[in-house]
This record gives structure tokens, sequence and C-alpha cells, in this order.
């Protein structure tokens, strides 16, 4: 695993076609990719294991916020799956924060490996400041409430939040350089934006002191997905 990730969110409905756009990837490359809802509930850990037995490694962002009890014997599962990040809401509260990582560690322990890492979700990027007053009942604004939850997750024994590269640099001033920001919402400069609505390019990203980038249809859409993956490395590791 590379402590500076660019991690391919592998966006695509079945295990078929997840693993006809991997085949392009040859083992020595050794990528991360992000498998989230939809493959993983379309395909199970049979791709996890899948994309394991083919030399890359594997974030499995499942999400997970429910009473810490259950949250637990669910992150324990996943703890044996052996993969290098997994994530769960930070509005769970510390209780369930804690209770995700302790799941974690016992899965892993149970078949001898390195237990994932715990990311933290603090507010989703589609969370608007409207969505966040009135909906949430939550005063101030979404920046705030995002540092506020990587100073939960980091109390929480998480190892770092997800986030958007604009929030990377205050969350670092709140929580330190050694708790992680992984961003998603990265485009090339040359690439459009989709439905991202605040992006930033690779080199900006490193700037703002990001640990590893989330990168989707970049990739997964280009002509030649490992060319368009080595040109956002390069920019990347500038
Ligand atoms: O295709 P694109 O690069 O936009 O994909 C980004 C990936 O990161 C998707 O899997 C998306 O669900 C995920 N993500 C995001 N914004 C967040 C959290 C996750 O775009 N705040």
């Amino acid at each position: 695993m590379s402590s500076r990730p660019v991690i391919i969110a592998l966006d695509f409905p079945t295990a078929e076609k997840a693993l006809a756009f991997l085949d392009q990837f040859s083992a020595e490359l050794h990528v991360t990719v992000k498998i989230g809802m939809e493959l993983f509930y379309a395909a199970g850990p049979a791709i996890v294991k899948a994309i394991q037995d083919r030399g890359h490694d594997v974030f499995l962002d499942l999400k997970l916020h429910d009473i810490p009890n259950t949250v637990e014997a669910g992150m324990r599962v996943i703890g044996r799956l052996g993969v290098t990040y997994t994530t769960v809401h930070a509005a769970g509260g510390h209780v369930m924060l804690a209770a995700a990582k302790r799941g974690l560690l016992a899965g892993a322990a149970e078949e001898g490996l390195a237990a994932p890492k715990l990311l933290a979700i603090t507010q989703l990027t589609s969370t608007s400041q409207e969505i966040l007053n009135e909906d949430q009942q939550i005063a101030g604004t979404v920046q705030a409430s995002v540092v506020h939850y990587a100073q939960l997750a980091q109390q929480s024994d998480c190892d770092g939040v997800i986030c958007s590269a604009q929030e990377i640099s205050a969350i670092h001033v709140a929580v330190g350089d050694d708790f992680l920001g992984i961003t998603p919402g990265i485009r090339p400069a040359s690439a459009q934006a989709d439905d991202q609505q605040r992006v930033m390019t690779p080199a900006a990203a490193a700037k703002a002191g990001s640990n590893g980038l989330v990168v989707g249809r970049p990739i997964t859409q280009a002509d030649d997905p490992v060319e368009a993956y080595q040109r956002i490395m390069t920019e990347w590791r500038v």
C-alpha cells in the first residue's frame, strides 16, 4: 500500500464490469481501488477477494452508521477481509466510532491481518448550508461541522477522514498532519467536473496537504485508463 495513494473509485454495477476494467492494470502497478455500496451489494466479499488475488489493495467504502453493537459486529467482518481502508459516519458519535475500531481490530486479529485504517465521513459534500442548519439542526457553517467531526473522529480512535480538498488545511490545523485526510472531487486540469461541485487538481490537493486522492470517472471513463492513472500520479507526486 502506498502511503500517498491515488485510489481508483471502482463505481461499476457488476463484478464482471469491474474486473474487465481492472484487467488493464497489471499486478506490478499495485493499485488501490475503492469498492462502494453499489458494487459490494451486487458482488459481496467475493469481489474483494478477486481484486486482492490480482495483487491490488481494496478500500471498502460502506459508510456504516448504526447502533454501536451492530457497527462493531459489522466491522469485525470487514476486519477479516484484509482491506486497507474502510469508512464509518462520524455523526454516529464517539461510542459508535470507538466500537467500529474495536470491531476492525478484533476481526483483523482473528485472521492475523493488519487492521484496515478507519476513515470517518464528516459532512457529505452533498450537504448544503441549508441541509446542515434546517434538516440536521446544526448551527454554523459546513466547514465548522466538518472540523468538529474530524476532531471527534480523532478522539474516537479513527485514522482519518474523507473530506473535500478545500477542507484539508483547516482539518490538519485542528487535528495535526498525522491524521489522514483522503480527498475525492479530484479532476486533472484537462478533465470535466462531471457532477462534482467543488473540484481540485491533483497538484493543488497535494499542495493543500491531502494524504490520498479518490478518483473515479477521470480514470474509469478515460480512453486509456492506465495512462490517465499514471498522469494523475505524476501530477500528484510533484
Ligand atoms: O467519478 P468521481 O471522481 O467523481 O468519483 C468520486 C468517488 O468518490 C465516488 O465513488 C464518490 O461516491 C466518492 N465520494 C465523493 N465525495 C465525497 C465522498 C465520496 O465524490 N464526499
